[in-house]
Parts: C-alpha cells; sequence; structure tokens
C-alpha cells in the first residue's frame, strides 16, 4: 500500500497562442477542466498503475470538492484520509498551456489543504505505518510535510519527496527523505548549483545527499532521469511513446511509478525505467490527472520497447 499527502486542485486549463502580460487579453484557443493538484495526480496514478493507494489531504465542501470524491470513487483511491474544510473552498489552479510548445505556466491555490492539520496526520499514523511507502510533495505547507516525513520514518517506511514547487530545505528535513526527486530547476534551487548537464545534476545531487537526503533522482525532461546514491549513478532515456501532448503532471506520473515500482520489490534501475515509461505515455496525453496512464499500457509499451 501507498499513502499520498498532498493537494487536489480542480485544473482549469487554458490553451493559448501567448502568455498575457499584465494588464493585456488574450483569446484563447481551448478549455477544459480536469482533476489536477500534485498529490492527487500521484494518487490517481498510483491507482492506474495498480497500486492500492489512500489519499491524505483536504478539500471544500464545494463543486469542486464534490469532482475529487467522484474521481476518487471511480479511480479507487481510498479516501478514509480526505478531510473536508467547512469554510475553505477546494484547491484550483490556473493551467496555461502554449499551443505550439505544449509548455505550461501554473498559478495553484490550495485552499482547503493548506489547513491540513498535524491530528489529522496523526490519524493515518497506522495506516501510514503500513504502507510501503509514503509520498509527498510541497504543495502542502512545510511544517506538514515535515510533520508526516517525521511519523513515516518513524514507522520505518520509505520516504519519498517530490519537492515541487521547489522550496528552501533544511537539513533535518532532508534527512527524513530516503529519496528527492527533483527536476532540473529544482535541483538547482535546491542545490545552489547549476544543473544543465549530467555531470552537474550528479554534483547537484552529492550536494543534497550530503545534506541530508538518501537517494535523489533528478527527472531530465527528454533526456530521462538520473538516480544517484552511495557515490553510485545510474541514468535511464527517457521514453518516447508518441507525439508531445500535454506535459503537465509528468513529474506526479513519474513519482507515482517509482512508488509503485519499489512497493512492488523492483530494483532501482528497474524502478527508474518503468517511470520514464509511465512519464513518457503520459506527455502524450491531455490534462494532469486525467491523462495519467493504465498499468497495461505501459507494461505493454516496456514489452514492446
Ligand atoms: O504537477 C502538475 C500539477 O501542479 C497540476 O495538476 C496543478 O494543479 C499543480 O498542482
Ligand atoms: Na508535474
Amino acid at each position: 500500500m501507498i499513502v499520498v499527502m498532498g493537494i487536489f486542485a480542480a485544473d482549469l486549463i487554458f490553451h493559448t497562442p501567448k502568455l498575457p502580460a499584465w494588464t493585456e487579453t488574450v483569446i484563447g484557443s481551448g478549455f477544459g477542466i480536469g482533476p489536477g493538484g500534485k498529490g492527487s495526480n500521484q494518487a490517481i496514478a498510483t491507482a492506474r498503475l495498480g497500486g492500492t493507494v489512500e489519499f491524505l489531504a483536504k478539500i471544500g465542501q464545494d463543486n469542486f470538492g464534490a469532482m475529487a470524491r467522484g474521481i476518487y470513487a471511480n479511480e479507487g483511491v481510498g479516501t478514509r484520509f480526505l478531510h473536508e474544510s467547512t469554510d475553505l473552498p477546494t484547491g484550483a489552479a490556473a493551467i496555461i498551456i502554449d499551443d505550439k510548445a505544449a509548455e505550461n505556466a501554473i498559478i495553484v491555490v490550495p485552499g482547503a489543504a493548506a489547513a491540513l492539520t498535524t491530528d489529522e496526520i496523526d490519524a493515518a499514523a497506522d495506516v501510514i505505518g503500513s504502507a510501503a511507502v509514503f509520498l509527498t510533495q510541497l504543495e502542502t505547507p512545510l511544517p506538514l510535510v515535515v510533520h508526516a516525513l517525521r511519523l513515516a520514518r518513524a514507522k520505518g517506511v520509505k520516504t519519498i519527496l517530490n519537492p515541487a514547487p521547489a522550496a528552501a530545505l533544511s537539513a533535518d528535513l532532508l534527512s527524513l527523505v530516503d529519496i528527492l526527486t527533483p527536476n532540473e530547476t529544482e535541483a538547482a534551487m535546491l542545490s545552489g548549483l547549476p544543473v544543465t548537464n549530467t555531470a552537474e545534476a550528479e554534483a547537484a545531487a552529492d550536494a543534497l545527499i550530503a545534506r541530508g537526503a538518501g537517494a535523489v533522482i533528478i527527472t531530465l525532461g527528454e533526456k530521462g532521469a538520473l538516480l544517484r546514491q552511495k557515490g553510485e549513478t545510474i541514468l535511464v532515456p527517457a521514453v518516447r511513446a508518441g507525439a508531445l501532448v500535454d506535459t503537465t503532471g509528468a513529474g506526479d506520473s513519474f513519482n507515482a511509478a517509482i512508488a509503485v515500482a519499489l512497493s512492488e520489490g523492483l530494483p532501482m534501475a528497474e524502478a527508474l525505467h518503468f517511470a520514464c515509461a509511465v512519464a513518457g505515455l503520459k506527455v502524450t496525453r491531455a490534462g494532469a490527472g486525467a491523462g495519467m496512464p493504465m498499468r497495461a499500457e505501459v507494461d505493454a509499451l516496456l514489452a514492446a520497447g
């Protein structure tokens, strides 16, 4: 079993030929609404990849909250620890996608998710303790992230922190993390070092390991992913599964895949390869939560390649 802590956000997806400047109005080319929030995306991806998952989060008592519950029922995401705020709104995000590059810019407002409490985390202690992996990100307030990682660590559960969006992390926090999974930008910000090639990624990973992280996986976009642990490097190439449609949630799909693979006992190199295949499929699909691949598709892609 895998426990994911994080936020749900209703993604309001705007396709546009250009990003508006302040005071400017741009006519967009398309619009959609779908499930987002890094933690929620990771929980949905975990379920679609065949993992048993409980999602620890907080939503509001509004339309977007109802949307989240409907999706979790459909996807088989456990909601025993999905709390509700009586006054704060469910999280929401503006996802702005460039028509040509399929790149995105995002504003996310966690809403009720920011009001999760340490008591609500503690209420999940037994389930966290029985999990193979505890996975979280940085969309919930940092003190809650620290609290939950400390709880998981005390129970001997493997911890994965996807440090997105990037924030300054203390050595105390890093030392609670078994696997840290930044992208290149986040790795550069967290380490204070440039990350523009493999050698630099290794150096940044080593700096984060020196500050307490157990192992570091840096996702490198179309260059794949690099794992650094105990002086060892594993570099796995990206997997191309079709035309690029939408990179939103690619990192989330990757993190879920690592969690699922490790919960199944796969060695790190295989977990990385599996995760690159999952992310490779995700970027051919529109939507964050909605675009997560199913396990059978991933297995077919891996068998073909
Ligand atoms: O990682 C992608 C996600 O980041 C989006 O779904 C958006 O909601 C933001 O949380
Ligand atoms: Na992402």
